[in-house]
Protein backbone atom coordinates (compact mmCIF):
# COMPACT_ATOMS: atom_id res chain seq x y z
CA UNK A 1 0.00 0.00 0.00
CA UNK A 2 1.30 3.70 -0.81
CA UNK A 3 0.32 6.29 1.32
CA UNK A 4 1.14 10.00 1.46
CA UNK A 5 3.47 12.09 3.52
CA UNK A 6 5.12 15.61 3.99
CA UNK A 7 8.93 15.85 3.71
CA UNK A 8 11.27 18.72 4.23
CA UNK A 9 13.41 19.49 0.89
CA UNK A 10 16.74 21.53 0.74
CA UNK A 11 15.10 24.59 0.69
CA UNK A 12 14.48 23.91 4.31
CA UNK A 13 11.44 26.57 4.01
CA UNK A 14 7.03 25.54 4.66
CA UNK A 15 6.84 26.61 0.83
CA UNK A 16 9.12 23.70 -0.27
CA UNK A 17 8.24 21.20 2.02
CA UNK A 18 7.20 18.05 -0.43
CA UNK A 19 3.93 15.84 -0.32
CA UNK A 20 5.03 12.89 -1.87
CA UNK A 21 4.28 9.22 -1.66
CA UNK A 22 5.81 6.10 0.28
CA UNK A 23 5.69 2.73 0.83
CA UNK A 24 4.34 0.77 4.05
CA UNK A 25 6.68 -0.38 5.69
CA UNK A 26 6.12 -3.92 7.35
CA UNK A 27 5.72 -3.99 10.80
CA UNK A 28 8.29 -5.15 13.38
CA UNK A 29 6.84 -7.75 16.24
CA UNK A 30 6.44 -4.72 18.27
CA UNK A 31 5.36 -2.63 16.30
CA UNK A 32 2.06 -0.89 14.96
CA UNK A 33 0.43 0.68 12.24
CA UNK A 34 -1.47 3.73 13.25
CA UNK A 35 -4.50 5.60 10.59
CA UNK A 36 -3.31 8.92 11.72
CA UNK A 37 -6.51 11.11 12.62
CA UNK A 38 -5.02 14.42 13.40
CA UNK A 39 -1.85 16.50 13.89
CA UNK A 40 -1.08 19.78 15.89
CA UNK A 41 1.35 22.42 14.97
CA UNK A 42 4.12 23.75 17.61
CA UNK A 43 6.54 26.66 16.87
CA UNK A 44 9.28 23.98 17.23
CA UNK A 45 8.11 22.33 13.82
CA UNK A 46 9.00 25.61 12.05
CA UNK A 47 12.78 25.52 13.34
CA UNK A 48 13.06 22.01 12.29
CA UNK A 49 11.57 22.70 9.05
CA UNK A 50 13.22 25.73 8.55
CA UNK A 51 16.55 23.77 9.40
CA UNK A 52 17.61 26.48 12.06
CA UNK A 53 20.55 26.06 14.36
CA UNK A 54 20.72 22.40 16.09
CA UNK A 55 17.00 21.67 14.80
CA UNK A 56 18.26 21.43 11.10
CA UNK A 57 17.35 17.68 9.73
CA UNK A 58 18.58 16.06 6.84
CA UNK A 59 16.69 16.49 3.73
CA UNK A 60 13.75 14.33 3.27
CA UNK A 61 13.16 14.23 7.20
CA UNK A 62 9.64 13.74 7.41
CA UNK A 63 8.19 16.92 10.16
CA UNK A 64 5.75 17.49 12.94
CA UNK A 65 6.10 15.58 16.39
CA UNK A 66 2.01 15.80 17.17
CA UNK A 67 -0.35 13.52 16.84
CA UNK A 68 -3.31 11.26 17.09
CA UNK A 69 -4.23 8.15 15.33
CA UNK A 70 -5.89 4.96 15.25
CA UNK A 71 -4.13 1.60 15.42
CA UNK A 72 -5.39 -0.46 12.62
CA UNK A 73 -2.57 -3.56 12.86
CA UNK A 74 -0.47 -4.68 15.20
CA UNK A 75 2.91 -6.48 15.04
CA UNK A 76 3.22 -10.46 16.51
CA UNK A 77 4.85 -9.77 19.88
CA UNK A 78 2.13 -6.66 20.73
CA UNK A 79 0.82 -7.12 24.32
CA UNK A 80 0.37 -3.32 25.68
CA UNK A 81 -1.97 -2.16 23.05
CA UNK A 82 -4.89 -3.43 20.54
CA UNK A 83 -6.27 -2.52 16.90
CA UNK A 84 -9.00 0.81 17.52
CA UNK A 85 -6.93 1.77 19.74
CA UNK A 86 -6.65 5.56 19.75
CA UNK A 87 -2.75 7.03 20.40
CA UNK A 88 -0.58 9.95 20.04
CA UNK A 89 3.13 9.42 19.40
CA UNK A 90 5.26 10.29 22.16
CA UNK A 91 7.56 13.36 21.94
CA UNK A 92 10.43 11.84 23.68
CA UNK A 93 9.87 7.88 22.20
CA UNK A 94 12.27 7.03 24.97
CA UNK A 95 11.80 8.59 27.93
CA UNK A 96 8.84 6.70 29.64
CA UNK A 97 9.75 7.63 33.03
CA UNK A 98 12.18 8.52 35.88
CA UNK A 99 14.30 11.54 35.57
CA UNK A 100 15.69 12.61 32.35
CA UNK A 101 18.92 10.88 30.86
CA UNK A 102 20.82 11.42 27.77
CA UNK A 103 19.47 8.50 25.92
CA UNK A 104 16.24 9.11 26.22
CA UNK A 105 16.66 12.45 24.68
CA UNK A 106 17.86 11.44 21.69
CA UNK A 107 15.25 11.20 19.38
CA UNK A 108 12.45 13.21 19.78
CA UNK A 109 9.65 12.94 17.10
CA UNK A 110 9.65 15.20 13.76
CA UNK A 111 13.60 16.36 14.64
CA UNK A 112 17.01 16.31 13.49
CA UNK A 113 17.37 12.54 13.93
CA UNK A 114 13.90 10.51 13.61
CA UNK A 115 10.75 10.99 11.24
CA UNK A 116 8.02 12.73 12.33
CA UNK A 117 4.12 12.41 11.88
CA UNK A 118 2.96 14.39 9.04
CA UNK A 119 1.86 11.49 7.49
CA UNK A 120 -1.22 9.14 6.90
CA UNK A 121 -0.18 5.99 8.18
CA UNK A 122 2.67 5.76 10.84
CA UNK A 123 4.76 3.00 12.53
CA UNK A 124 5.95 3.19 15.89
CA UNK A 125 7.14 0.68 18.60
CA UNK A 126 4.61 0.02 21.17
CA UNK A 127 6.15 1.77 23.69
CA UNK A 128 6.54 4.73 22.10
CA UNK A 129 2.88 5.51 22.06
CA UNK A 130 0.44 6.91 24.30
CA UNK A 131 -3.60 6.08 24.74
CA UNK A 132 -5.17 9.48 24.91
CA UNK A 133 -8.15 10.34 27.02
CA UNK A 134 -11.37 9.56 25.34
CA UNK A 135 -13.12 12.44 26.06
CA UNK A 136 -11.26 14.52 23.62
CA UNK A 137 -11.82 15.10 20.10
CA UNK A 138 -8.73 13.59 17.87
CA UNK A 139 -7.67 17.20 17.29
CA UNK A 140 -8.01 18.29 20.87
CA UNK A 141 -5.93 14.81 21.76
CA UNK A 142 -3.68 15.82 18.65
CA UNK A 143 -2.41 19.02 21.07
CA UNK A 144 -0.78 17.00 23.90
CA UNK A 145 2.19 15.63 23.54
CA UNK A 146 4.31 18.45 23.21
CA UNK A 147 2.93 21.73 24.13
CA UNK A 148 0.46 19.96 26.71
CA UNK A 149 3.15 17.98 28.60
CA UNK A 150 5.40 20.84 28.79
CA UNK A 151 3.01 23.35 30.10
CA UNK A 152 2.33 20.56 32.76
CA UNK A 153 5.61 19.40 33.62
CA UNK A 154 6.86 23.12 34.18
CA UNK A 155 3.82 23.99 36.47
CA UNK A 156 3.01 21.12 38.05
CA UNK A 157 5.51 18.28 38.18
CA UNK A 158 8.89 20.28 38.57
CA UNK A 159 7.10 23.62 39.73
CA UNK A 160 4.75 22.30 42.13
CA UNK A 161 2.18 25.37 42.35
CA UNK A 162 0.05 25.86 44.98
CA UNK A 163 -3.55 27.19 45.41
CA UNK A 164 -2.87 31.15 45.98
CA UNK A 165 0.86 31.09 44.10
CA UNK A 166 0.35 34.13 41.30
CA UNK A 167 1.66 32.93 37.92
CA UNK A 168 2.90 34.78 34.72
CA UNK A 169 2.37 33.69 31.49
CA UNK A 170 3.86 35.15 28.40
CA UNK A 171 1.70 35.00 25.10
CA UNK A 172 -1.13 33.00 23.59
CA UNK A 173 0.15 30.39 21.84
CA UNK A 174 0.07 26.17 22.43
CA UNK A 175 2.42 25.90 25.69
CA UNK A 176 0.91 29.60 27.30
CA UNK A 177 -2.91 28.86 26.71
CA UNK A 178 -2.08 25.36 28.75
CA UNK A 179 -0.30 26.96 31.23
CA UNK A 180 -3.54 28.89 31.70
CA UNK A 181 -5.42 26.23 32.12
CA UNK A 182 -3.34 24.22 34.50
CA UNK A 183 -2.37 27.23 36.93
CA UNK A 184 -6.29 28.06 37.15
CA UNK A 185 -6.51 24.02 37.76
CA UNK A 186 -4.57 24.38 40.29
CA UNK A 187 -5.60 27.34 42.42
CA UNK A 188 -3.09 30.02 41.19
CA UNK A 189 -3.32 33.60 40.22
CA UNK A 190 -2.56 34.23 36.41
CA UNK A 191 -1.64 37.36 35.37
CA UNK A 192 -0.92 36.97 31.24
CA UNK A 193 1.23 38.79 28.76
CA UNK A 194 -0.11 39.50 25.31
CA UNK A 195 0.65 41.87 22.36
CA UNK A 196 -2.94 41.42 21.49
CA UNK A 197 -5.83 43.13 23.29
CA UNK A 198 -8.32 41.05 21.22
CA UNK A 199 -6.59 37.92 22.71
CA UNK A 200 -6.44 39.57 26.03
CA UNK A 201 -10.30 39.77 26.02
CA UNK A 202 -10.12 35.70 25.06
CA UNK A 203 -7.91 34.97 27.82
CA UNK A 204 -10.25 36.66 30.24
CA UNK A 205 -13.40 34.85 29.50
CA UNK A 206 -11.14 31.52 29.95
CA UNK A 207 -10.84 33.20 34.15
CA UNK A 208 -7.34 34.95 33.75
CA UNK A 209 -7.40 37.62 36.44
CA UNK A 210 -5.16 40.47 35.51
CA UNK A 211 -3.92 41.18 31.39
CA UNK A 212 -0.94 43.22 30.47
CA UNK A 213 -0.36 44.04 26.86
CA UNK A 214 3.54 44.12 26.29
CA UNK A 215 3.25 45.97 23.54
CA UNK A 216 1.34 48.92 24.88
CA UNK A 217 3.48 48.59 28.11
CA UNK A 218 6.95 47.59 26.84
CA UNK A 219 7.90 47.92 30.76
CA UNK A 220 5.19 45.38 31.97
CA UNK A 221 7.22 44.06 34.92
CA UNK A 222 6.84 47.23 36.81
CA UNK A 223 2.89 46.87 36.25
CA UNK A 224 3.49 43.17 37.86
CA UNK A 225 5.06 44.50 41.17
CA UNK A 226 1.37 46.79 40.99
CA UNK A 227 -0.51 43.75 40.79
CA UNK A 228 1.71 41.90 43.29
CA UNK A 229 2.11 44.95 45.77
CA UNK A 230 6.14 44.47 45.16
CA UNK A 231 6.47 41.45 45.99
CA UNK A 232 6.82 39.54 42.46
CA UNK A 233 5.23 36.24 41.22
CA UNK A 234 5.83 32.99 42.72
CA UNK A 235 6.19 31.31 38.77
CA UNK A 236 7.12 32.55 35.54
CA UNK A 237 6.26 30.30 32.43
CA UNK A 238 8.97 31.96 29.92
CA UNK A 239 8.25 31.23 26.13
CA UNK A 240 10.23 33.98 24.97
CA UNK A 241 13.84 33.84 25.86
CA UNK A 242 16.85 35.08 25.25
CA UNK A 243 17.83 38.68 27.34
CA UNK A 244 14.00 39.06 27.66
CA UNK A 245 14.42 36.48 30.85
CA UNK A 246 15.91 39.63 32.68
CA UNK A 247 12.13 41.03 32.61
CA UNK A 248 10.91 38.09 33.95
CA UNK A 249 13.83 38.01 36.74
CA UNK A 250 12.65 41.76 37.74
CA UNK A 251 8.74 39.93 37.86
CA UNK A 252 9.70 37.24 39.45
CA UNK A 253 9.20 36.82 43.81
CA UNK A 254 12.26 36.36 46.06
CA UNK A 255 12.50 32.79 46.36
CA UNK A 256 10.46 32.79 43.44
CA UNK A 257 10.92 30.09 40.12
CA UNK A 258 11.08 30.75 36.54
CA UNK A 259 10.78 27.83 33.97
CA UNK A 260 12.32 28.73 30.90
CA UNK A 261 10.86 26.89 28.06
CA UNK A 262 11.15 28.85 24.83
CA UNK A 263 13.51 30.55 22.87
CA UNK A 264 11.05 32.94 20.51
CA UNK A 265 13.53 35.84 21.67
CA UNK A 266 16.96 33.82 20.93
CA UNK A 267 19.01 31.18 22.14
CA UNK A 268 21.24 33.28 24.36
CA UNK A 269 20.82 35.74 26.62
CA UNK A 270 23.09 38.28 28.77
CA UNK A 271 21.28 38.07 32.21
CA UNK A 272 21.23 39.14 35.50
CA UNK A 273 23.39 36.69 37.72
CA UNK A 274 23.70 39.22 40.34
CA UNK A 275 19.89 39.27 41.03
CA UNK A 276 19.74 35.80 40.73
CA UNK A 277 21.46 34.83 43.45
CA UNK A 278 20.38 38.02 45.74
CA UNK A 279 16.99 36.88 44.96
CA UNK A 280 17.44 33.80 44.91
CA UNK A 281 15.63 32.78 41.87
CA UNK A 282 15.58 29.19 40.96
CA UNK A 283 15.48 28.76 36.87
CA UNK A 284 14.53 25.73 35.43
CA UNK A 285 14.58 24.45 31.80
CA UNK A 286 12.01 22.34 31.10
CA UNK A 287 12.14 20.32 27.97
CA UNK A 288 8.42 17.98 27.19
CA UNK A 289 8.74 15.32 29.29
CA UNK A 290 8.09 11.92 29.96
CA UNK A 291 5.14 9.41 29.71
CA UNK A 292 4.80 8.72 33.33
CA UNK A 293 3.77 12.88 33.31
CA UNK A 294 1.57 12.82 30.31
CA UNK A 295 -0.23 9.80 32.04
CA UNK A 296 -1.00 11.70 34.86
CA UNK A 297 -1.98 14.59 33.07
CA UNK A 298 -4.53 12.98 31.14
CA UNK A 299 -6.32 11.78 34.48
CA UNK A 300 -5.78 16.04 35.23
CA UNK A 301 -7.22 16.71 31.38
CA UNK A 302 -10.54 14.24 32.45
CA UNK A 303 -10.84 14.81 36.00
CA UNK A 304 -11.52 18.35 35.66
CA UNK A 305 -12.72 18.69 31.98
CA UNK A 306 -10.20 20.27 30.50
CA UNK A 307 -10.11 20.61 26.74
CA UNK A 308 -7.57 22.35 24.75
CA UNK A 309 -7.64 25.70 23.35
CA UNK A 310 -7.75 25.09 19.33
CA UNK A 311 -7.96 28.07 16.83
CA UNK A 312 -8.25 26.69 13.90
CA UNK A 313 -7.72 23.37 11.69
CA UNK A 314 -6.76 22.37 8.46
CA UNK A 315 -7.33 19.49 6.09
CA UNK A 316 -3.95 17.12 5.42
CA UNK A 317 -3.33 18.90 1.66
CA UNK A 318 -3.61 22.13 3.64
CA UNK A 319 -0.65 21.67 5.65
CA UNK A 320 1.67 24.42 4.28
CA UNK A 321 -1.13 26.99 5.00
CA UNK A 322 -1.26 25.89 8.85
CA UNK A 323 2.51 26.50 9.00
CA UNK A 324 2.01 29.46 7.73
CA UNK A 325 -0.54 30.61 9.89
CA UNK A 326 1.85 29.38 12.66
CA UNK A 327 4.86 31.47 11.40
CA UNK A 328 2.45 34.64 11.31
CA UNK A 329 1.55 34.30 15.58
CA UNK A 330 -1.55 35.66 15.15
CA UNK A 331 -3.06 32.06 16.31
CA UNK A 332 -4.68 31.50 19.67
CA UNK A 333 -4.00 28.43 21.12
CA UNK A 334 -3.26 25.40 18.94
CA UNK A 335 -3.24 25.42 14.83
CA UNK A 336 -4.16 21.63 13.78
CA UNK A 337 -4.69 19.42 10.92
CA UNK A 338 -7.14 17.23 10.25
CA UNK A 339 -7.78 14.12 7.68
N1 LIG B 1 11.13 23.55 26.16
C1 LIG B 1 10.17 22.81 25.62
O1 LIG B 1 10.03 21.63 25.91
C2 LIG B 1 9.23 23.46 24.66
C3 LIG B 1 8.04 22.84 24.30
C4 LIG B 1 7.15 23.53 23.48
C5 LIG B 1 7.49 24.79 23.03
N2 LIG B 1 8.67 25.33 23.36
C6 LIG B 1 9.04 26.67 22.92
O2 LIG B 1 8.15 27.58 23.57
C7 LIG B 1 7.89 28.69 22.71
C8 LIG B 1 6.40 28.78 22.48
O3 LIG B 1 5.98 27.62 21.78
P1 LIG B 1 4.48 27.49 21.24
O4 LIG B 1 4.45 26.27 20.40
O5 LIG B 1 3.53 27.67 22.36
O6 LIG B 1 4.47 28.77 20.30
P2 LIG B 1 3.27 29.53 19.60
O7 LIG B 1 2.02 28.73 19.67
O8 LIG B 1 3.79 29.93 18.28
O9 LIG B 1 3.08 30.81 20.51
C9 LIG B 1 4.03 31.80 20.60
C10 LIG B 1 3.40 32.99 21.35
O10 LIG B 1 4.44 33.71 21.98
C11 LIG B 1 3.91 34.97 22.31
N3 LIG B 1 4.96 36.00 22.34
C12 LIG B 1 5.79 36.37 21.35
N4 LIG B 1 6.59 37.38 21.77
C13 LIG B 1 6.23 37.63 23.06
C14 LIG B 1 6.66 38.56 24.04
N5 LIG B 1 7.63 39.45 23.80
N6 LIG B 1 6.08 38.51 25.26
C15 LIG B 1 5.12 37.63 25.53
N7 LIG B 1 4.64 36.72 24.63
C16 LIG B 1 5.20 36.74 23.42
C17 LIG B 1 2.85 35.30 21.29
O11 LIG B 1 1.66 35.57 22.02
P3 LIG B 1 0.69 36.82 21.66
O12 LIG B 1 0.32 36.62 20.21
O13 LIG B 1 -0.43 36.68 22.59
O14 LIG B 1 1.49 38.07 21.87
C18 LIG B 1 2.73 33.99 20.48
O15 LIG B 1 1.43 33.66 20.20
C19 LIG B 1 8.72 28.43 21.44
O16 LIG B 1 9.96 29.07 21.56
C20 LIG B 1 8.92 26.92 21.45
O17 LIG B 1 10.06 26.52 20.74
C21 LIG B 1 9.56 24.69 24.15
Amino acid sequence: MQYKTYQITESYSVAGLNLVKKDQPKLGPNEVLIKMKAWSLNYRDLLVIKGIDAWKPPVGRIPVSDGVGVIVETGSEVTSLVVDDRVAGLFFPNWIDGKMTDAKLTNPLGGKVRDGLLQEYVVLNENELIKVPAFLTDVEAATLPCAALTAWHGLMEKGQIQPGNIVLIQGTGGVSLFSVQFALMAGAEVILLSGSDEKLQMVGQMGVNHLINYKRFPNWEDRIMDITNGLGVDHVVEVVGGDHINKSIDAVALDGTISIIGLINGFKGNINTAKIMSRQVKLQGINVGSKEMFNRMNKALEIYNIRPVIDKVFAFEEAKEALTLLESASHFGKLCISV
